[in-house]
C-alpha cells in the first residue's frame, strides 16, 4: 500500500494533505463557487462531493456548482435532493436536479460547452472559491494526472484559490500521458490554436498548478459511472443506413474521400448506433474529433476503421469498460483527451473540417432544431457541445427519430417550440424515414425535402397541408402564426400531436 501511495502522490510535500472526503468538505462553504471535474459520467470526483451533500443536510450550504459536462454516481442527485445547489453550470442529465431546474428551483445556466471557462477566464462568473479533481496521480512537480476526463478540470484548478484532489485507485495509473492539457493564452491577444491535425498533442500531460494550492488529498476506488445509451434498434439502425448511404454519395462526388473528414458524435444512443454502423461500411482509416469517446469508438478501433479519436472523456458501457480500461495500453497511441474547450473549440473544428453528428428532440420543416426543451418551456440536459460544433462543422448533421411516445409526438413539426441550432447551422437532417440534404437550399424548398424526406404519414400530409396554406400567405420562410406551435398545444390537452379524427399511430 505504501508503495501505491508514494506512486500516486509522487511530490513527498503533498503526502501530508491526505484526509478523508469528510474532512476535505469543510473547505466548501455557504455562497462558494465549486468546480468539479466530470464530464458525461466520466473521471468525476466521488467521495468529496457526495460529502458536501451529506455536510449541506446537516448546516446551510448553497453552492454554484460547475462541472465538465453531466455527472455520475448520483453526485448531482444527492447534492439537489440535499438542498446544496443554488446554481448549476453548465451540463446536466440526472432526473431529480432536471425536475428542480424545472420547477425553478435552481437556477441552470445551459453552456456551450467550450465556452465556460472563458467566461471564468474574463471574470464574467463569479471565481472558483475550491476545485475537487479527480486524478490518477500527482506528479513529482505538483501536477495533477487526470483520469477519464478532462472537462474543465485543468482551467478549474488553474483558475481556484483552492484544490482537492481525488486519487481513484480504480482508475488505471496507465491512464497517464492520455492527455493534453493546452490552455491557451488570454483575448484579445491570443496566438492560434496549434492543433491541425486530430492527434495533434501541443500541451502537457498533466494539470500544472502551484502544489500549494493543493489543501487536501482524498482517496477514493469507486468506479465511474458506466454510460446508459440503449443498444441499437431498428430505427437507429435505418438513421446509420440513411448516413452510410450519404456518405458513400459524397465519396461518389468527390467532396469527401473513403476517409471522410474527422468524425464527432454527440452523446446518446442515436450517435453511438450511427458511428457504430461505420463499421460494416467500406469507409477506412477514419479519424475523430470528438467530445465524448463512447462504446462505438472502442468498436471501429477493433474493426481497423479508425485511426485516431481525440476527445475530452472516455464513457462506456460496464463491458466495454471493463474490456477497455483494463487494455488501455492497446489504444493509448491512438487516443488523447483534451481540455472540452480544445475538443470543442470553434477555431480547430472549422480548422479540421468536421463532420458533427447530435441529435435533435424535435426539428421543424425549416431545420431548425431544438435539442433541449420539452414543448417549449422544459429543460431536458443541455445544449452541451452540439452548438460548438454545429456552428463550425464542415457538415453539420441532426439526427432524430421521427416519433416519440408511441407516436403521439411528431419530432418534425411546423414550427420548433424552442431553438437551439437555427437553420443556418443545419445542413442534413435525418430520421428512421430518410435523409434531407438541406446544403444550398432556400427555406421553402427545405421545408419540402423535409417533410417528404423524414416525416412518416399522417404527419407528413398535415405538414404538406400546413405548408400550403402557409406558402400561400406568403413570406422568406412562411408560416400561419396562429396554428405553428398547435401540435404542442394539442398534445398537452389531448395527449397526442394528431388531431380527432386521424387515427392513433400507436393503435395501428
Ligand atoms: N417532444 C417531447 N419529448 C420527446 C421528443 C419530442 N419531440 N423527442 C423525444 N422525446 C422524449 C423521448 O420520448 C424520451 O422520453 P423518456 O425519457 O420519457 O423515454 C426522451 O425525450 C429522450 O428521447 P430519446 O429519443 O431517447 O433521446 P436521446 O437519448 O437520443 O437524447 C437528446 C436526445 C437531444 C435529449 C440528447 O442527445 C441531448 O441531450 N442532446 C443535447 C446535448 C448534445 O447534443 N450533446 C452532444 C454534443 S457533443
Amino acid at each position: 500500500m505504501q508503495a501505491v501511495f508514494e506512486q500516486r502522490i509522487r511530490m513527498p510535500q503533498l503526502r501530508s494533505r491526505v484526509v478523508d472526503a469528510t474532512e476535505a468538505a469543510q473547505w466548501v462553504k455557504d455562497g462558494m463557487t465549486i468546480g468539479m471535474s466530470g464530464f458525461t459520467r466520466a473521471g468525476d470526483a466521488k467521495a468529496v462531493p457526495l460529502a458536501v451533500a451529506e455536510k449541506a443536510l446537516h448546516e446551510k450550504l448553497k453552492i454554484t456548482l460547475i462541472t465538465g459536462a453531466s455527472l455520475g454516481g448520483d453526485i448531482d442527485k444527492k447534492l439537489t435532493e440535499a438542498g446544496a445547489l443554488s446554481r448549476r453550470i453548465p451540463f446536466q442529465s440526472d432526473p431529480v436536479l432536471r425536475a428542480a431546474i424545472n420547477r425553478g428551483e435552481v437556477m441552470y445556466v445551459d453552456h456551450h460547452l467550450s465556452e465556460t471557462v472563458e467566461f471564468l477566464r474574463a471574470s464574467q462568473l463569479a471565481p472558483v472559491d475550491v476545485a475537487i479533481i479527480e486524478a490518477v496521480a500527482i506528479t513529482e512537480d505538483g501536477g495533477i494526472v487526470p483520469s477519464t476526463s478532462v472537462g474543465n478540470s485543468a482551467s478549474f484548478a488553474i483558475l481556484a484559490s483552492r484544490v482537492i484532489v481525488e486519487i481513484n485507485l480504480s482508475q488505471s495509473p496507465e491512464l497517464e500521458g492520455l492527455h493534453d492539457i493546452f490552455i491557451p493564452g488570454r483575448r484579445p491577444h491570443r496566438s492560434p490554436i496549434p492543433i491541425c491535425e486530430v492527434d495533434d498533442r501541443v500541451g502537457t500531460s498533466m494539470i500544472p498548478i502551484p502544489p500549494e494550492k493543493i489543501v487536501a488529498i482524498v482517496f477514493t476506488d469507486k468506479p465511474d459511472s458506466p454510460s446508459n445509451i440503449l443498444p441499437a434498434d431498428e430505427e437507429t439502425a435505418a438513421i446509420a443506413g440513411h448516413l452510410v448511404t450519404f456518405f458513400e454519395r459524397e465519396v461518389r462526388q468527390g467532396r469527401l474521400t473513403r476517409s471522410l473528414l474527422p468524425l464527432q458524435a454527440g452523446i446518446g444512443t442515436i450517435a453511438n448506433a450511427v458511428l457504430a454502423g461505420l463499421a460494416d461500411s467500406p469507409f477506412q482509416n477514419l479519424t475523430m474529433y470528438s467530445e465524448v469517446l463512447q462504446d462505438s469508438t472502442f468498436d471501429l478501433f477493433d474493426a481497423g476503421k479508425l485511426d485516431f479519436a481525440s476527445g475530452s472523456s472516455i464513457t462506456l458501457s460496464p463491458e466495454k469498460g471493463r474490456e477497455v480500461f483494463s487494455n488501455i495500453g492497446r489504444y493509448k497511441d491512438r487516443l488523447v483527451l483534451r481540455p472540452q474547450e480544445m475538443s470543442n473549440h470553434p477555431e480547430v473544428i472549422r480548422r479540421l473540417g468536421i463532420i458533427a453528428l447530435n441529435t435533435a428532440l424535435e426539428a421543424d420543416v425549416y431545420g431548425n432544431v431544438n435539442s433541449t426543451h420539452l414543448f417549449g418551456t422544459h429543460m431536458m440536459n443541455g445544449i452541451g457541445g452540439s452548438g460548438d460544433f454545429a456552428r463550425n462543422a464542415y457538415l453539420s448533421i441532426f439526427a432524430t427519430k421521427s416519433l416519440a411516445k408511441n407516436g403521439a409526438i411528431s419530432s418534425i413539426v411546423p414550427m420548433a417550440s424552442h431553438v437551439d441550432h437555427n437553420e443556418h447551422d443545419v445542413d442534413i437532417l435525418v430520421t428512421e424515414v430518410g435523409l434531407a440534404d438541406l446544403r444550398g437550399l432556400a427555406p421553402r424548398e427545405k421545408a419540402q425535402t423535409v417533410v417528404r424526406n423524414c416525416v412518416p404519414e399522417p404527419y407528413r400530409q398535415l405538414l404538406l397541408d400546413y405548408l400550403a396554406e402557409a406558402n400561400r400567405r406568403g413570406g422568406h420562410t412562411p408560416h400561419l402564426l396562429e396554428e405553428a406551435l398547435a401540435w404542442h398545444i394539442r398534445y398537452r390537452e389531448t395527449g397526442s400531436m394528431l388531431p380527432d379524427g386521424l387515427p392513433e399511430l400507436a393503435a395501428a
